[in-house]
């Protein structure tokens, strides 16, 4: 296990935060969240004041902020120039910048080095959008989590209850309105990797997909 490299993609709303949590603490492997990572760079525009809808201003300072991410999946953290982010990443206002910024070809392969870095080892569950297709095609295994719209809605909602009030109907349309931007983009859209395994967790509870992924992982981890 100690090499293995675990590929987790999917919208969000799948549970794949959950999911690559777990089965990276079950495992005993690191975890990185790279959504978060693309999270913290939208952070640090907005706070710094740029515009998220200039393509070039972002390209621009693409390279500006220091990003490291913590990679132990019961605490994971993310700091941007030595600040604590994990909070100020989750606002609407991120949530609707982040799919403009994580859009833009120089952030991207800003993203990509840092993940490819961390990968370099082994021994970690990467979430994301397209890290079995671009960032890490030669991962162990490869998963793509996908749920119907109305359960991911229900579950991010559960999330933000509390936090913010929000509709149901209003989540499920932000939800299929970042999807469009994600799948659309033109660098490394959101895609499933033609050797991922699909799981469909609409009916599944988080346990059953975890204990899917891990004997999915240990059948291909013995194969090696
Ligand atoms: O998983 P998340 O919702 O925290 O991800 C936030 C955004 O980051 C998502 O809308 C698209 C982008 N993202 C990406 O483009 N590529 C990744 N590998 C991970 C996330």
């Amino acid at each position: 296990m100690e090499t293995v490299v675990v590929a987790i993609d999917g919208p969000s709303g799948t549970g794949k935060s959950s999911t690559s949590r777990a089965v990276a603490a079950k495992l005993g492997l690191r975890y990185l969240d790279t959504g978060a990572q693309y999270r913290a760079i939208t952070w640090w525009m907005l706070d710094n004041g740029i515009d998220v809808d200039d393509a070039e201003a972002v390209a621009d300072a693409a390279r500006k902020p220091g990003i490291v991410s913590g990679t132990d999946p019961s605490a994971p953290t993310i700091t941007v120039d030595g600040t604590d982010v994990s909070g100020p990443i989750r606002t609407r206002q991120v949530t609707s910048a982040v799919s403009a910024v994580s859009a833009v070809p120089e952030v991207r392969a800003r993203m990509v080095e840092l993940q490819r870095a961390a990968a370099a080892e082994g021994g970690i569950v990467v979430e994301g959008r397209d890290i079995g297709t671009t960032v890490l095609p030669d991962a162990t295994v490869k998963i793509f989590l996908t749920a119907s719209p109305e359960a991911r809605a229900a579950r991010r909602s559960g999330e933000l209850r509390g936090k913010e009030a929000v509709s149901l109907e209003a989540t499920r349309e932000a939800l299929v309105k970042r999807d469009a931007a994600d799948s659309g983009r033109k660098t490394s859209p959101m895609a499933k990797a033609d050797d991922a395994v699909e799981v469909d967790t609409t009916e599944l509870t988080l346990e059953q997909v975890v204990e899917c992924v891990i004997t999915l992982v240990e059948e291909k981890a013995g194969q090696k």
